[in-house]
């Protein structure tokens, strides 16, 4: 069997697929708590992705400059971990789509792309963001570069300092990288005064760009988000559909397991919609999340309404939240440190069509080394929690004697994550548990909120 499996461009796929046809969710509401209208979020998206948000039509067109764009790395190949197989001894057979093909090194630009063509359509000369790894930073410069617009990032503090050279990417695609809490915007510089030496975490960096987006009075500045919403989680679909196009390619008809990583659930919801489809037709599936179990958001978090961002500038979203003043142990999966969940994804977790996993991060690491020397790629710290369960899987395989097919995502290189790699074979890093308390806590909070 080959050990690469690709598609021609013109076997790309042409329509997202939209689970919110098939997995009803209940609506965001405003700050207050009462009904959110596309006017109240028109200072912060286009209307054209508001619609795309709000949207339940099962199948949407991908714009043709859209795809023009993707084909500089899309189709993505499949890939056999032939060789890991062999180090596990596994009758297991384990897929994995690489995503860390694209420019920017990870998944994010399929939905970058899309976002910033958009914005572009309705008028939008500046979009800002926030990035935690500085993968989504990352992707956004590049679709800014490519499509006209100035894009301002602001980049959780603990990894700004932990990968300076995610600032210099930006950069180089002419974007500017800016450390959060800054001292640019309200809430950044009142955090700061709270707790100057603050890590940052991705609910405060995303206030901070929703701040910087709604404050500019001209109206064409507008913010994007790498995650979290349904029209991110519909752009990445193309991840799973070409997957599932490849895996027919070699006589696959379904996978047993698929497995991606966590964080706000997009590349997740990529590689897994298509199949949770299946799933909910009655397909036998079984469907894996892996989250970092000192950020344990679907594990062991709270279904509930709750803000998207630390300085409730967002609408109440319908999730699994561990609270939105949460701020996580700073481990290197930068990505994967986030307080909320996608209401798609947490409905799916919700109604059992998927069973999340939490994994410590020395695990992960271990996956990561033995996955660089095995297959040969050095992947993100985010992705290497797929690895982390891929692995527990085939052994699982192997411990039932079952030949199973183990679809993975592998969401992006690690080339500029080294500095974790170093501390890991340094000995100097740790595994931190989310306390008790913390949950009870956040229980407490999240009475003020609706229940979802
Ligand atoms: C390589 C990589 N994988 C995964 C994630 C997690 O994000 P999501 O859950 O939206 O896929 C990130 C986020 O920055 C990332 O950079």
């Amino acid at each position: 069997m080959s050990v690469k499996i690709y598609l021609d461009e013109s076997e790309i796929p042409r329509q997202w697929y939209n689970i919110a046809a098939d997995l009803p969710t209940k609506p965001p509401l405003a700050p207050d708590g009462s009904p959110l209208t596309p006017e109240m979020l028109a200072p912060v998206f286009p209307m054209n992705l508001i619609e795309q948000e709000v949207s339940t039509q099962r199948w949407i067109d991908i714009p043709q400059e859209v795809l023009d764009i993707l084909y500089r790395w899309r189709p993505s190949p499949l890939k056999r971990a032939v060789f890991l197989e062999k180090a596990l001894n596994t009758p297991a057979k384990i897929f994995y789509k690489d995503e860390s093909v694209s420019p920017a090194g990870s998944h994010k630009p399929n939905s970058s792309v899309p976002q910033v063509w958009y914005n572009k359509q309705a008028g939008t000369k500046t979009l800002t963001t926030e990035t935690g790894a500085g993968q989504w930073g990352s992707a956004l410069s590049f679709a800014c570069s490519l499509l006209g617009l100035t894009c301002k990032v602001y980049m959780v503090r603990i990894s700004f300092d932990q990968k300076p050279f995610r600032k210099v990417m930006m950069e180089t695609w002419g974007g500017k990288c800016i450390a959060s809490p800054s001292t640019e915007t309200q809430f950044g510089r009142k955090i700061l005064e709270q707790d100057p030496n603050t890590p940052g975490s991705l609910g405060i960096a995303i206030s901070e760009a929703v701040e910087a987006a709604v404050s500019d009075q001209t109206g064409s500045t507008k913010y994007t988000l790498g995650s979290v919403l349904n029209h991110v989680m519909l752009h990445q679909t193309i991840i799973g559909l070409e997957a599932k196009k490849q895996l027919a390619k070699v006589g696959i008809k379904k996978p047993d397991v698929v497995i991606a990583c966590v964080g706000g659930g997009s590349n997740f919801a990529g590689i897994s919609f298509p199949f949770v489809h299946d799933v909910i037709n009655g397909e036998q599936i079984d469907i894996i999340p892996v989250e970092p179990a000192s950020c344990p958001t679907l594990t062991r978090g709270i279904f509930h309404y709750d803000f998207g961002d630390s300085a409730g500038m967002t609408p109440l979203l319908p999730m699994y939240t561990l609270g939105h003043n949460f701020i996580p142990e700073p481990i290197h999966a930068g990505g994967l440190r986030y307080h909320g969940m996608s209401p798609l994804v947490s409905k799916a977790a919700k109604d059992g069509l998927i069973s999340p996993r939490a994994v410590h991060q020395l695990e992960c690491y271990k996956a990561a080394v033995l996955w660089a020397r095995t297959e040969g790629g050095i992947i993100a710290p985010e992705s290497s929690h797929a690895v982390a369960a891929t692995i527990q899987e085939a052994i699982k395989a192997r411990e039932e004697g079952k030949e199973k097919v183990i679809l993975m995502n592998l969401s992006g290189h690690g080339h500029l994550d080294l500095a974790g790699y170093s501390k890991f074979f340094a000995g100097q890093l740790v595994d931190h548990s989310h306390p008790q308390e913390a949950i009870e806590k956040a229980e407490k909070e999240l009475e003020a909120f609706p229940e979802a």
